[in-house]
This record gives C-alpha cells, structure tokens and sequence, in this order.
C-alpha cells in the first residue's frame, strides 16, 4: 500500500500544500518545528480519523483560520487509487469524503488506508502508564476490525453515563436515608449494567486475542533483535473476569465504593499490557536498554501482524526514531524499512539513513516543502 499524493490546506503550520511521495522510502529532513511531524500526523488523520498527537482538532487547524482540509491519494498494492478527505472546521465539525463520495460517519474511514507510526514516545511506552499501553493496543485493533471500534465506543458511552449518574447520585441529598439511596442507585444502574458488561466483556475478549497473536510474532522478532539472548512475553491483563455474570457481579459488589467516589472502579477502562522478558516485568525490573528493545520488537511486531491481516505492506511513518536507536537497533528497524513505503522524519540525514535505497528526499522549512536532488 502506498500514499501516492497529499494536499493539504490551513493544516497546523500549513498554509497550502501538494506532495507527491515516492514509492519506497522518503526522508523529510528539517531543523526542529519546521512541520515535519504535521505532515505525519495528516497522514495518519486520514488512516485513524484523529491525530496521534491531539484529541482537540481545533489544534489541527491553521491558527485564526476556518477550515483546514486533508486530502490523500493512495493505492492499495491490488487495486484502484482510492482518495480520503477531510474537513476539519472551528466549529468543531469535521466532514468526509471518501473516493468523492461524502460518508457519514468518521469511523467509515477505518480498514482503508493503514499505516504504522512509530514515533519516539512509542519508545517509552513500556515505561509509561497503562493508558497508553490500552491505546496501543485499541488504535491497532481499530485499524483491522471495525466491530470492536464500535463495541469499544459503546463501552466507555455507557461507562461516562454510569459515572455521571454515579457522581450525581453521591451529591444527591434528597434521599431520607442512604440505604434508600443505595437502592435507587441500584435500580437506576441495573440498565446501565447489562449493557457495560456486555460491551465490556467483548472488548476483553477482542484484546485479549490480539495480545495473544501478536504474542507469536513478537517472540520471533524479539529472539532476532536480542541475538537470541532473550525471551519476550506479551500478558493482557484483564482486572475483571472476560465473563458477563462474573463482571455484573463485581459490579454490584463494588456499588457502594463507586457511590463514594462517584466513578466506577472496576472494568476494561484498567486493563493494561504486561511484558516479560526472560520472565521478568519489564517495566519493573528492566534496564533503559531493554525497555526500549522491548518497545522497537513490540512495534515491529504490530507491522508484522497488520502487514499478514491485510495482506500487503503498511505504510510506515518513522517520526525522528533513527537518531533515538544505537547502531544495532538503527539496523534491526532498516530492515523492515525496505518491505514499505515509508515517511521518514529526521532532523540530520545521518549515515544509518543515508544508507538507505531512498525514493525521495524532502527538506522541510516553515511549513514549506521542496525536493532535494543530486545529493
Ligand atoms: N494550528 C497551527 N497553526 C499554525 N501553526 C501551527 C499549528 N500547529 C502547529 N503549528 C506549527 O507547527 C510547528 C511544529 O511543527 P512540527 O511538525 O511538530 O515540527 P517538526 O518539524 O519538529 O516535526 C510549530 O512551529 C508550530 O508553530
Ligand atoms: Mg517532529
């Protein structure tokens, strides 16, 4: 799969721009807040219908501008060009188009075009909290399989409704004693209930699997980049059972304590991804080093299984990793470089990129874009 085209208008420092990419591998060199990770982030708006970075696309747009617009060209390995395009407006708005016809809902854009980003706070994601640990692992579900976009929406829905009727419940005085209280609380959550858990149960079930196939392909790549030296285990931890009575149980349990704290305490919105390697917590006991090997094979291993589910090559976006990698690893990640087409940001054209079979070099300077040639 390759990004054939962009346009972008009044995106983030972009004032007006059109961009024809190469095929396999093309660097965007530039000082720093130059634009290089905006024109990323348009890419990946148009796979994901949000940006990596923000979940205000607001910031998106060009400041004291109405509208900014995303439109990309690309081409599936088998297949016809298809073009995504996306209005981002103050109003907060935003509308679609998907090969000129417009769609509905944001969501309809998920399944077209894939890519992968690797950026470098992915190297610290074992290092960081289970939020963005969940995240990961959602965004890459969501890529592959729109049912669980769905089921995960109405899950945290319900979870945000719950809460807010939980929040109020503790600040309502009207109640003549608290174990009527408790029992309002109680009849007015019982809808609630049943569907928090049946979304909440598929959701566990959905990531579960996808820890456990990624699983194969990260002991694989982990054995490779360790030298053999090293064993590495991915566990999807669940803080409730994967089981509807089960979880609706906990829940009642819990009802008194939620009151209290006017959220709900137990459910998949905890979940989070252990690593092990050599049957050890990572990211308890782990060195620096090993935490960040440990994030290069997970990332890779997410390129590895998206390639196989879809069936061709996602596109790879590399935002400043190369110079964040020593030699070794600079050469582990190449290697995987050269199966896609890739967006390769980088601050300097260092020896490790320069090496590289490049399509295309870019220089990037105050939201402007020009080719270099003849190098
Ligand atoms: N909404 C916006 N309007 C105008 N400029 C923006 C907007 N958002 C970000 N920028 C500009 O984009 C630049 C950062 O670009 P970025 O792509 O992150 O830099 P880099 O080249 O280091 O990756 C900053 O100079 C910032 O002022
Ligand atoms: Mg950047």
């Amino acid at each position: 799969m390759f990004v054939k085209k962009i346009r972008l208008k009044n995106y983030r420092g972009y004032d007006e721009l059109e961009l024809s990419f190469d095929q396999g591998i093309n660097i965007l060199s530039g000082d720093n807040a130059q634009g290089k990770t905006n024109l990323l982030e348009a890419v990946y708006y148009c796979s994901s219908g949000r940006s990596h970075r923000t979940t205000k696309d607001k910031e998106c747009i060009y400041l004291g501008r109405e509208e900014a617009l995303i439109k990309i060209t690309f081409q599936k390995s088998a297949g016809r060009e298809e073009q995504i395009e996306i209005h981002l407006k103050q109003s907060g708005k935003k509308s679609l188009a998907i090969n000129g016809y417009p769609a509905r809902r944001i969501n309809d854009l998920f399944g077209r075009l894939h890519v992968v980003l690797f950026s470098p706070e992915d190297l610290s994601l074992i290092k960081r909290g289970p939020a963005e640990r969940r995240k990961f692992i959602d965004m890459e579900i969501c890529q592959v399989d729109p049912v669980y976009l769905y089921d995960l929406q109405q899950y945290y829905k319900v979870l945000r409704q719950r809460n807010q009727l939980l929040k109020d419940a503790s600040k309502d005085r009207n109640y003549p004693t608290y174990a009527e209280k408790i029992q309002a609380v109680k009849e007015t959550l019982f809808a609630w209930d049943a569907q928090l858990v049946s979304y909440g149960v598929k959701v566990m079930k959905r990531r579960e699997e996808f820890v456990s196939h990624l699983q194969e392909y990260t002991s694989k790549i982990h054995q490779t980049i360790s030298h053999k030296t090293e064993e590495m285990k991915l566990i999807y931890q669940n803080f409730v059972p994967m089981e509807k009575a089960a979880f609706q149980e906990i829940l009642e349990k819990e009802i008194e304590q939620d009151l209290r704290y006017g959220m709900t305490s137990s459910g998949p919105q905890h979940d989070d991804l252990v690593i092990l390697i050599n049957g050890t917590d990572v990211r308890k006991y782990g060195s620096q080093g090993q935490q960040r090997t440990a994030a290069l094979s997970l990332k890779l291993s997410e390129l590895s299984m998206m390639k196989e589910e879809i069936g061709e090559a996602p596109v790879l976006l590399l935002d400043d990793v190369m110079s964040e990698l020593d030699e070794n690893r600079q050469k582990q990640l190449t290697e995987y470089v050269k199966d896609h087409q890739t967006i390769l940001t980088c601050t300097g054209v260092e020896d490790s990129i320069r090496l590289l079979p490049v399509g295309a070099h870019f220089h990037v300077k105050a939201g402007k874009v020009t080719e270099v040639k003849d190098e």
